[in-house]
């Protein structure tokens, strides 16, 4: 299994060119089957999730060309409608390739995504919005089977702002005669850039990045080029790496208007952050403050993709944080590694409670999930002597060229096979 060897006590100083989104970037690929020829999609980041991506387009029978960043589906005459169970064990979330697929062939078979590391993560939201769109679903043999019987629009309310759920409506209901409506729809930055795809190809959907979503049903979509919004989680981990070892960081490309709960965080820390449409600059400060309480919510609120990176530093920080995490059950899988290395840290349910400031140790740790592991690699930085994180095939998942990065700031971290 690869390892990341990490030797703490550096103060990270440099320039990191940011990654595209990938929570952008994978909903964006599953649209572009929606048109017959080539869709280009420009500062596309190389992540396993990508990869494994673009295994399920290739077995709809897309062909991938992906040079740099920039990667290139063609979708003529594609015929499988199908995402077998080896490639929805390897990624769950290729359940937004469902929208999709039942709009280009009128019907899909798809492996039941199952649970992941950080929950059991339901699917009930997405299931229940498509038979409100006229798709009859039925469950058998560990695979959902989808028919279009119906062409229908429809009034959707959400119960939970899904993101995917949000996604696959507007991929189910982008050529669907008529107006069907998503209320309590998820606002995320991700799901603008889904709705900006779209049109670009010939979709008329309006309202993405608000709780209303209108979505007019077109009869074709069209070829389109598209350059991903870049990654806010990924952006907010890094600020995190430079904070945890007390150095700065300039974070090119990031945009910061996606980012105000995050960077709110940091500033009440006592980071100095400095920010214009180009580059978000964090300068570590002395001594870092405890956060008080963070409640993990859906955007504009805190985001739970950044829980555990930022609980973390929190452990540098002086005086107790709290972190309580709404979005997700299982997502405190981190706290025993941190312990590990020397954070005191208690976790009750939904509630962890962290001691600060704590001398943190290098230790050999394994990442439990993608997010966790993100939060090892902060550690890491604050942590005195080496660091050896195992799992990190977690970390590719979601951190393109991580040791390349933070080797560019001085950070002395090496990939062992
Ligand atoms: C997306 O997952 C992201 N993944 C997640 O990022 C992110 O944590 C999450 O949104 C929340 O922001 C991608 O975009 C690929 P949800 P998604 O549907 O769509 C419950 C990362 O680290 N729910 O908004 O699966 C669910 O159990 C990943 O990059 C239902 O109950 O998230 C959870 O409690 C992790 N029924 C909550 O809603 C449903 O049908 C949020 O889930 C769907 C969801």
């Amino acid at each position: 299994m690869s390892r990341f060897i990490i030797e703490g006590g550096s103060k990270m100083e440099g320039e990191i060119n940011v990654q595209g989104s990938k929570n952008a970037v994978l909903p964006i690929l599953a649209a572009a089957i929606l048109s017959d020829g080539k869709n280009v999609i420009y500062n596309c980041p190389r992540l396993r999730d990508v990869d494994m991506t673009i295994e399920v387009l290739k077995n709809l029978g897309c062909r991938i060309d992906f040079e740099r960043d920039c990667l290139e589906v063609d979708a003529s005459g594609i015929s499988g409608y199908t995402i077998p169970d080896e490639l929805m064990r390897q990624m769950r979330s290729s359940i937004i390739f469902l929208g999709a697929i039942i709009t280009r062939f009128g019907k899909a078979e798809i492996s039941m995504p199952g649970g992941c590391e950080i929950g059991n993560r339901p699917i009930d939201l997405h299931l229940s919005a498509l038979r409100q769109l006229g798709v009859g679903i039925t469950e058998s043999h560990g695979f959902i089977h989808c028919v279009r019987e119906k062409s229908t629009p429809a009034d959707i309310h959400l119960n939970f702002p899904s993101v995917g759920a949000t996604e696959n409506i507007m991929l189910a209901a982008c050529m669907t005669d008529g107006i069907t409506t998503i209320n309590n729809a998820a606002r995320e930055p991700e799901i603008i850039d889904l709705e900006r795809f779209l049109n670009r190809m010939g979709a008329r959907i309006r309202g993405a990045g608000s709780d209303r979503i209108t979505i007019e049903g077109v009869h074709k979509l069209y070829n389109a080029a598209h350059t991903i919004i870049p990654d806010r989680i990924v952006s907010a981990t890094y600020l995190a790496c430079a904070l945890a070892s007390g150095g700065t960081v300039v974070l090119k490309g990031a945009d910061s208007s996606h980012m105000g709960a995050m960077l709110s965080v940091l500033k009440n820390m006592g980071a100095e952050i400095y920010e214009d449409k180009q580059k978000i600059v964090a300068v570590s400060p002395r001594r870092l403050k405890s956060i008080g309480t963070i409640k993990t919510m859906p955007y504009p609120g805190f985001p739970t993709d950044i829980q555990s990176p930022f609980m973390a530093l929190a452990t540098q920080c002086e005086g107790s944080s709290v972190f309580v995490e709404n979005i997700f059950e299982n997502r405190f899988r981190h706290i025993e590694e941190l312990v590990r290395m020397g954070a005191d840290i208690k976790a009750d349910g939904r509630v962890a409670v962290v001691i600060g400031k704590s001398a943190l140790t290098g230790a050999r740790v394994a990442a439990p999930d993608l997010r966790g592991g993100a939060a090892l690699i902060v550690a890491a930085l604050a942590a005195d002597g080496t660091t050896e994180i195992e799992n990190i095939t977690y970390i590719d998942r979601g951190y393109e060229a991580l040791e390349e990065r933070l080797s560019s700031c001085g950070i002395d971290i090496k990939r062992r096979e």
